[in-house]
Parts: C-alpha cells; sequence; structure tokens
C-alpha cells in the first residue's frame, strides 16, 4: 500500500486544471452499454474506480480502451454477460448503474447488492422501486439483484428520496423503454444533468434537464457518442481548500463555475479571496479566517463530497464553526485523524463543532475513505512537520496524480510504496 509523505507549511501558488469528473464518468461508462455503437469520452481521469468500472464492463463482455491518456473509448459491442459479480461491485458501489442499462438493453441483469460502505448503509431500495415501475420482475437472490423485463415499459416514478445514482439508473433503463417515463423527485446533481446531455447525444428523448421532473420517451435504439466530461467540481473545491489552507495564491481552471456556487460562497464567508470565471477560480488568503456554520445538502446546496475538506479548512479558522452532514450517516471518519493532529472537534451525532486551533502538527494518519483521506492531505499541507498518509488508495480512487497536482503548487508531498 502506497503513502503519502507531507512536509507542510509551503502556501500553495500557481495555476493547475481538474481532471473529468470521476463521478460523471462512471455513470456515463455504464450508459455505454445502452448501445451498440462506441462512446468515446474526452478529458477522462485516470482513478481507480474509472479502471474498476474497466473491469465491470470487462466481465459484461464490453470493451474499454484508452485511447489516449485521457480519452476512452468504450462499448461499441454486444454485452456477452449480463452479471456484474460481487467482487468488483463490494469494492464500488457506483458499479449498481450497470443494472439499469443491462436490463433495458438485454432484458436480464444479475447484479449484486453493493452492501455499505464506510459512509453509510447506503441503501438501493429507490433503484430498485424505479425499476420495477418499469416492469421489471426484481428478485434479490444470494446477494445479487436478479431483474428480468423482455421489454420496459415507460411508466411514472416518483423517488421517496433525492438519489444521484438511483435517478440516474432509471434514467438510462427509462430511454429503451416502450412509451412515456415520468420521474418525479430526481436529482439535481450536475452529474445527472450532464448524463441527459449524452444520453440526448445518443439519440434519447429526455426533457426537463436542471430540474426534478424529467420525462422520457421511450426509444428502439441509441446511437454512440463522443463526449468531453466536464471537470470534476469536487476535485476543483478541493484544490480551492489545500490554496485556502496554506495560505496560498492558486488559480484552479477546467472547472465549471456553475457548479461549484456554494462552495465559492462557503470559502469567500470563511474569508477567503475569490475570483470567478465561468472556468476557473482564483483564491487568495486576504486576512483572518473566520468560522461559519455548514450544512450539507443535495444540490445546489453545499455537496456532502466537500465536508470533509472544509472541515480541515476550519480547524484552523479562529473562533467557532459548526459543520452538519445530512446526506450520510457516518462521514466523520476524518474527525479522529484531525484530532491526532492537533485539532479541537467534538462530534454530537450529526453535527461537528469545531473550534479554530492556532496550527495543526503532522503525524501518522490512515485514510478511510475518498473524501476524508483529501482532508488528510489537506490538513498535512498545513500542518508544521511531516504527515504520513497511510492507504492513499482510498485518495487515488477518485483524484487523477494528486500529488503530481499539488507538487506542481509548490507543496512537499511525495508518494512512497510501503
Ligand atoms: C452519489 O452517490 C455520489 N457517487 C457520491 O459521491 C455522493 O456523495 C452522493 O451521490 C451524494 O451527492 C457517485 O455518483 C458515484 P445518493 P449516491 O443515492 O448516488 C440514500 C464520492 O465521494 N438512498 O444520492 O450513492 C442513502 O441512504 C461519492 O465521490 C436511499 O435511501 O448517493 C444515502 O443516505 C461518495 N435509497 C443517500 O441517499 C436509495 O435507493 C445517498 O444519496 C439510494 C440512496
Amino acid at each position: 500500500m502506497d503513502r503519502f509523505v507531507i512536509r507542510g507549511g509551503v502556501p500553495l501558488a500557481g495555476t493547475v486544471s481538474v481532471s473529468g469528473s470521476k463521478n460523471s464518468m462512471l455513470a456515463l461508462m455504464a450508459a455505454s452499454l445502452l448501445s451498440e455503437e462506441p462512446v468515446l469520452l474526452q478529458n477522462a481521469a485516470r482513478v481507480h474506480d474509472v479502471s474498476t468500472m474497466i473491469r465491470i464492463l470487462g466481465a459484461l463482455g464490453v470493451e474499454a480502451v484508452w485511447e489516449a491518456d485521457d480519452v476512452l473509448r468504450l462499448g461499441g459491442s454486444e454485452p456477452t454477460a449480463t452479471e456484474a459479480p460481487y467482487e468488483l461491485v463490494r469494492t464500488m458501489r457506483a458499479s449498481f448503474m450497470v443494472l439499469g442499462p443491462l436490463l433495458a438493453r438485454c432484458g436480464h441483469a444479475r447484479v449484486s447488492l453493493p452492501g455499505g460502505c464506510a459512509i453509510g448503509a447506503r441503501p438501493v431500495d429507490q433503484h430498485l422501486k424505479g425499476l420495477e415501475a418499469l416492469g421489471a420482475k426484481v428478485e434479490l437472490v444470494g446477494g445479487y439483484v436478479e431483474a428480468r423485463a423482455s421489454r420496459l415499459r415507460g411508466a411514472p416514478v416518483v423517488f421517496d428520496t433525492s438519489t444521484v445514482n438511483g435517478t440516474q439508473n432509471v434514467l438510462m433503463a427509462a430511454c429503451l423503454a416502450e412509451g412515456q417515463t415520468r420521474i418525479q423527485n430526481a436529482a439535481l446533481e450536475p452529474e445527472v444533468g450532464e448524463l441527459i446531455g449524452v444520453l440526448q447525444a445518443m439519440g434519447a428523448r429526455i426533457e426537463g434537464a436542471g430540474t426534478d421532473q424529467l420525462t422520457v420517451e421511450g426509444v428502439t435504439r441509441l446511437k454512440g457518442a463522443t463526449h468531453r466530461v466536464a471537470g470534476d467540481r469536487i476535485e476543483a473545491g478541493t484544490l480551492l481548500a489545500a490554496a485556502a489552507i496554506t495560505g496560498g495564491d492558486v488559480t484552479v481552471t477546467g472547472l465549471c463555475l456553475d457548479q461549484l456556487a456554494s462552495v465559492v460562497e462557503k470559502l469567500r464567508e470563511i474569508g477567503l479571496e475569490l475570483d470567478t470565471r465561468p472556468d476557473r477560480v482564483r483564491v487568495r488568503r486576504a486576512g483572518p479566517l473566520r468560522g461559519v456554520r455548514v450544512t450539507t445538502a443535495r444540490f445546489p446546496g453545499f455537496p456532502t463530497d466537500m465536508q470533509a475538506q472544509i472541515m480541515a479548512l476550519l480547524c484552523l479558522a479562529p473562533g467557532s464553526s459548526v459543520l452538519t452532514e445530512t446526506i450520510f450517516e457516518n462521514r466523520f471518519m476524518h474527525v479522529s485523524e484531525l484530532q491526532r493532529m492537533g485539532a479541537d472537534i467534538t462530534v454530537n451525532g450529526r453535527t461537528a463543532i469545531i473550534q479554530g486551533v492556532a496550527g495543526l502538527s503532522g503525524a501518522p494518519v490512515m485514510a478511510t475513505d475518498l473524501r476524508a483521506s483529501a482532508s488528510l492531505l489537506l490538513a498535512g499541507l498545513a500542518a508544521r512537520g511531516d504527515t504520513h498518509v497511510m492507504r492513499v488508495y482510498h485518495i487515488d480512487r477518485g483524484y487523477d496524480r494528486i500529488e503530481q497536482k499539488l507538487a506542481s503548487l509548490g507543496a512537499r508531498i511525495r508518494r512512497i510504496r510501503d
């Protein structure tokens, strides 16, 4: 297992570009199952979750080939299998998104239930509710979802709770269903909008993009498409937080400002100076930081995937901050490790009270999940002395060569193979 060794205290400076959105790519890779023609993704990030999805598609007999460092060519053939195995699905729950497209394309799919993960139980009941509404016969057998439907039929779907991957799973299935599907309480996250755009380019007939009411007129087949993946909004937010926590001056490019409004607003509230353009943000430390209140919410609210990162920053903001996590039930795994670096945090259920401290001190820390690991990285960049972040495979799941990006901004960070 690799570790990062970070010698903190360097104010980051310079310009850095984000890679393509991991979460968008995972949905788009599943969408490639809907067509016998190839789907080409440009600005594709080389992150571990994408490699896992490539292996899942491979198990289904669907080819995925890197045609350039950031160009991934998918599909262009008939799936030769319709089972996504447990040993792959358990490592990445987003694999569950192959269920809808496989069922719609092949009439059958057997996908392992993803099970929980470090940040919560993360059930998939809404995914199954939506597919059953479209006429699928769904059974749970031996930890797998077995779904069958000779032809899905369009129908009304009302999600009891907003779900990003649930919306994407059902939406992809509805594209090939017979007749009209109306999805209510659809998720508004940008990754849903990006998927809708690509499905429309493939010939799907979808109305309501950007709203929580989607109307789909099913078609019999979909074409291929070529798409440039949007910059990863969470990587962008993480890099902005890295500049903020080190008191630096950094411009992050390749982003989509509309997707980061809540993060930009919060950083300003904390006391950072941000100059914004549609595709880039410059962040500088203008004066002292100040404690704030942060509550994670569905888009366009403050994203849960930025909660751990903003917490690291708030550890150094004078005064107290109140951070409430409303999406996942166990997303404070980073707290104990931040405390070991000298942070003053008290957790009460889904709320963390942070008292700003004068400084953090480097320590050996353990990464537990993707965004918690990013939080420890940020803390290490600001801490006095050396921080060893172990199990960086968590970080590699969602960040493409993050240590190179940070080093290019002056960070003293290196990867050591244990
Ligand atoms: C997506 O996960 C993202 N992952 C997550 O990013 C992100 O944190 C999450 O959306 C919320 O924005 C990908 O897109 C691959 P949800 P998803 O279903 O779709 C409940 C990262 O760090 N729920 O929108 O799985 C569930 O209990 C990852 O990049 C049900 O109850 O999240 C949980 O509390 C982490 N029933 C919440 O919704 C369901 O059927 C999760 O929200 C589905 C979800």
